[in-house]
């Protein structure tokens, strides 16, 4: 006998499954300083035999060293995989530091630019994300700049300055053209790695917030089309509670992403069954 609730519950699963299926959703996996050698191979072939939609673009972000079993496990599969830094010099003396040509030599599509650790713990400059976002785009790397505000920006309400104030400084040198390669995450630094998420209303109003900014720096054509994810404590039983937002085109997700079974999990939802 299935109760008023159970069958709520199902029904509200099936059409959650629909509007999910009629979006398409970036799943990036942000591994951080995270797993050895023998860890990555054996999440990389698990991940490589995962039947996901295709709809739907999933990338991993490894460790730098570990790229390259990304491109030997990755290469026949259609997940993507991408570095979690880059230097924005083409070589020289630069200890320390990889360039883009090196990514592409690994063939890595995609690079995070700016994430909040890079931000506060390397004291990373808006002025050189700026340089980075704009060597990925010109050597036809897709860089992820990640935005943010912290917890002191979000209760004084100032965090739309914030945002507006990192998307203006670190796109300056972009173009219009160029902003077919660019993605959006929108992490505020209080959700990451905390467990605490951002509100669905705090989530649709910030990434319209963003989405309104991108239209003031580009023509409305490019700014509409941009893609805008979303990365703070996402999980398998997360995931689904903003994947309907308008503007939320998928997430940029830290910790979950380490576990092979919470990561396929993930997929699966965002895939609609
Ligand atoms: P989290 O990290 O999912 O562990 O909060 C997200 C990120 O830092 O990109």
């Amino acid at each position: 006998m299935v109760d008023n609730s159970d069958l709520l519950g199902i029904i509200h699963k099936k059409v959650v499954s629909k509007l999910v299926k009629n979006k398409k959703y970036i799943i990036a996996a942000n591994w951080k300083m995270n797993k050895n050698l023998a860890e990555t191979y054996e999440f990389l072939t698990r991940l490589s035999t995962i039947d996901y939609d295709k709809r739907n673009t999933v990338i991993l972000f490894p460790p730098f060293p570990y790229t390259f079993i990304a491109q030997k496990i990755l290469q026949d599969s259609c997940i993507m995989y991408g570095m979690q830094n880059m230097s924005w010099k083409a070589s020289g003396a630069f200890t320390g530091e990889v360039s883009p040509e090196m990514a592409l030599d690994l063939g890595c599509k995609y690079v995070i630019i700016g994430h909040s650790e890079r931000r506060s713990i390397f004291y990373e400059t808006d002025a050189m994300i700026a340089d980075k976002v704009y060597a990925a785009v010109q050597y036809g790397i897709t860089p992820i700049l990640c935005i943010g505000e912290n917890l002191d920006d979000r209760n004084k309400n100032t965090f739309g300055e914030k945002l507006e104030s990192q998307l203006y400084q670190c796109l300056n040198k972009v173009k219009n053209d160029d902003t077919r390669k660019v993605i959006i995450a929108y992490e505020p630094v209080w959700a990451i790695g905390t467990g605490i998420n951002a509100t669905k209303d705090q989530v649709r109003d910030t990434h319209l917030f963003i989405r309104e900014t991108l239209r003031k720096l580009f023509d409305d054509s490019v700014a509409n089309l941009i893609p805008i994810i979303y990365g703070g404590s996402v999980k398998a039983d997360n995931v689904l509670d903003i994947a309907m937002i308008e503007n939320v085109s998928g997430y940029l997700i830290g910790g979950a992403s380490l576990d092979i079974n919470e990561f396929s999990k993930i997929i699966y939802h965002l895939n609609g069954y």
